[in-house]
């Protein structure tokens, strides 16, 4: 078959959590010590890593994934869930001790939420279950962490990555602080949102100006580009060399963000990977991200190619 450089799949490496969503849909979020009636629940596929690897499969990357699950049937589930989506699973591990990741989701009626994050699993990954697949990061073309697993094993990864040559993209999310210093020169694609943006650079970003400035300051730390999500506001992105510009979002309705940004990150992941422009990859991911809020729900809220083509 002849497949043009166009249409040719990328390989995506997702290293990263997975978990089960409990989503409790409310008028409102709780405050301290208040309990409130909710409206709606359901469990669902989620975990920053997973939603990532499914945003990539369903933009037509192959994709292989390297995480941990525990016995119970919320990780046999999880990785069921994932191998329909055509993912790779070869490199999720089952441990025998520690339970699936689950979190807790509130997600208010004006489309807002909270998650709290139980690890478990997610906890177990290490640099040597890292070295363990070595040979499915050999096999990728980018790979693709985040901060939902230890620390340790999300630096193992980039500098295993980093000494493959593969091309590296870190979603520091959830963002405690700033990265320690060895870890930007390792990164060809930071996206931290706002928020993140904020913690890792110290800086405050409220604007567009304010995601220029960390992103400056992240690019001064090592980072190669850096792409910073302002949600409804766009993206900020500041490339290699100093170039910066602005992406506007699709203005849509959000009903729930839950897994935009890993909509979005999948999706680019999948695109460089497919060796397209960094502008298309920017407008695709937006376009997904936009997509996923109007639908309830991590996993079950990530639209496929057909879908976001459609959309355009
Ligand atoms: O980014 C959204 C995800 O964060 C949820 O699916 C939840 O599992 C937490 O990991």
């Amino acid at each position: 078959m002849n497949v043009s450089k166009e249409t040719k799949p990328g390989r995506v490496l997702v290293v990263g959590s997975i978990n089960t969503d409990l989503v409790a849909r409310s008028p409102h979020l709780p405050r301290p010590g208040e309990t409130i009636g909710g409206h709606e629940f359901s469990q669902v596929a989620g975990g920053k890593g997973g939603n990532q690897a499914v945003a990539a499969a369903r933009m037509g990357a192959q994709v292989a994934m390297v995480g941990c699950v525990g016995t119970d049937a919320n990780g046999a589930q999880r990785v069921k869930d994932l191998e329909t989506e055509g993912i790779d699973c070869s490199g999720i591990e089952v441990h025998p001790a520690q339970p699936t990741g689950v979190a807790m989701v509130t997600v208010s009626d004006d489309g807002q939420n909270t998650i709290v994050v139980v690890a478990g699993s997610n906890g177990e990954l290490t640099p040597e279950g890292i070295a363990r697949h070595e040979a499915a990061v050999k096999a990728c073309d980018v790979v693709v962490c985040q901060l939902e697993t230890p620390p340790e094993a999300v630096h193992a990864t980039l500098a295993l990555a980093r000494r493959l040559g593969k091309i590296t993209v870190l979603n520091p999310a959830p963002a405690t602080g700033p990265l320690p210093v060895e870890w930007l020169p390792l990164v060809d694609y930071l996206v931290p949102n706002e928020v993140e943006a904020a913690i890792l650079a110290g800086l405050p970003v409220e604007s567009e100006s304010g995601a220029r400035r960390a992103a400056t300051e992240l690019q001064r730390g090592g980072a190669r580009n850096v792409i910073v999500t302002l949600g409804a506001q766009g993206a900020y992105l500041l490339v290699d060399g100093g170039e910066g510009r602005h992406f506007p979002a699709p203005q849509v309705q959000a009903i729930d963000t839950t897994a935009a940004g890993d909509t979005f990150i999948g999706t680019f992941a999948a695109q460089i990977a497919a060796r397209q422009s960094l502008d298309n990859a920017i407008g695709l991911a937006q376009r997904a991200a936009s997509i996923s809020v109007t639908r309830a729900g991590a996993q079950p809220s990530i639209p496929n190619r057909a879908e976001v083509d459609s959309a355009a």
